[in-house]
């Protein structure tokens, strides 16, 4: 048993390296250790910190051996003391310095991973800190991922286009019921889930609606079309304000060419493909579209109910689709393509309810504040998570084409400013199920 984890371990340590060196070969070194905006580090950094952070973790935690090159790096390459604005400042190491780096100790850590029983400590069952450091690369492959989409110039990254949906959304209701009761948030069991997905728990709901696929670019553009950016009714006021402040129009990365709307995507100028989940809108501008539409954003816990409930057990699933991992038929996960997939384009991946492309394709907004679970305990480290929490920063759910599926489990929280939107964010909408007479399909009380 121990030996088949520690293949799978070593097998996602690969996957997430392979993802690393796609991301810092395809740009030469000034490419590397240039700072392509402000709000986020050199790649190079990036690079080194995924090595330093796995060397502090398996190398000389769970290995008890010694630094690999010194402890003097350490400093340089914590994220708590330097802010990325500072990053390109620091003595970092150069590219190829990095390089030799996070192989010497990826090799130390294959060995780390070979004589460790996983027992004994919190810290190593089920493999814990192997899956711990595999998920942080995995994340910071995609915070690359957002320093290449911010970068100007030509194009470094190449993927196939996803191909024709499979199902016509218009085939399918265009929101999804789900009705009052309680179900279990948040997991228990999971064995690499981190501090702040725990524990399982109770969370009785209201019945509500909730969109059926993510709002896609053509709907989005039919708020800008509309005014929606110059109507300050639709804005909270915090967002009024940073709409204000920041000039926005519409979406980060879209540009107006002529009647068309274009857009910017990893160098290409493209035409915007209508039915894609709409990406790059902060929190602000999804609150704003919801209530032109007439709707709200969910609550996480509605998002999570929609996803993972099971009517017919009266259990959380692992995935909406059940239980088994992701497969690229189930969900657009790990960089398979550089873009969402269009609506429709898994229906085999719908929960219970019936909603789709839940997991993948955007990281969906909610309209909840991030902070601990009834019963949470700060673990391995507070910095994880517990220093971010109830200071304003809005929680999304359910992973992007971005993210490797070794984060994209269906109790997964992310979390962001809500102006941030160089993120892969996207959004679906929700209602409340209250008698409406203008909605004869909403009566369900
Ligand atoms: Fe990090």
């Amino acid at each position: 048993m121990t030996d088949q984890l520690k293949e799978s371990i070593a097998v996602g340590l690969e996957r997430a390296r392979a993802r690393t060196k796609t991301l810092t070969d395809a740009v030469d070194d000034a490419e590397l250790t240039k700072q392509h905006s402000p709000i986020m580090s050199p790649l190079v950094w990036d690079l080194a910190h995924v090595g330093n952070q796995e060397e502090l973790w398996l190398v000389r935690d769970v290995g008890g051996r010694e630094p690999v090159i010194g402890d003097q790096i350490d400093q340089l390459y914590d994220a708590f003391k330097h802010p990325r604005p500072d990053r390109p400042q620091l003595p970092l190491l150069s590219p190829s310095e990095s390089r030799v780096y996070v192989e010497e100790v990826r090799s130390k850590v294959f060995d780390v991973l070979e004589r460790t029983p996983f027992e004994g400590r919190p810290l190593v069952e089920q493999g814990f800190a192997f899956g711990m450091v595999t998920q942080h690369e995995q994340q910071h492959d995609e915070t690359m991922l957002a320093t290449h989409q911010l970068r100007a110039g030509e194009a470094a990254l190449t993927a196939p286009t996803p191909p024709k949906p499979a199902l016509d959304p218009a085939t399918v209701p265009a929101e999804r019921l789900i009705p009052a009761g309680p179900f279990t948030m948040g997991t228990s069991t999971e064995p690499w889930a981190l501090d702040n997905e725990r524990p399982a728990h109770r969370v009785e709901l209201d019945a509500f609606w909730l969109d059926t696929f993510p709002v896609t670019n053509a709907q989005y553009a039919g708020f800008v079309a509309a005014g929606g950016y110059d109507d300050q009714r639709l804005w909270s006021q915090a967002g009024w304000t940073h709409r204000t402040e920041a000039g926005l129009t519409s979406p980060q990365f879209w540009q107006r060419a002529g009647g068309t709307w274009t857009r910017r995507r990893f160098g290409h100028i493209e035409e915007l493909p209508p039915d894609e989940p709409v990406q790059h809108v902060c929190w602000f501008e999804a609150d704003a579209y919801a209530r032109w539409a007439g709707k709200r954003l969910p609550t996480e816990a509605e998002w999570e109910k929609a996803a993972r409930h099971d009517p017919a057990t009266n259990r959380s699933r692992r995935f909406p689709w059940g239980d088994d991992d992701p497969t690229p038929e189930l969900a657009n996960l790990g960089q398979q393509y550089l873009q969402p997939a269009p609506v429709g384009s898994y229906p085999d991946g719908a929960s219970a309810y019936g909603v789709h492309q839940l997991i993948g394709d955007v990281w969906e907004w909610t309209s909840t504040t991030f902070t601990g679970y009834p019963g949470f305990v700060a673990w391995p480290y507070r910095e994880y998570s517990e220093v971010f929490f109830d200071s304003g920063l809005k929680v999304l759910r359910g992973g992007a084409w971005s993210v490797d599926q070794v984060v994209a489990r269906g109790t997964f929280r992310n979390w962001d400013l809500p102006i941030r939107r160089q993120i892969f964010s996207g959004f679906r909408c929700a209602r409340d199920a209250v008698r409406d007479p203008d909605r004869n399909s909403a009566k369900v009380r």
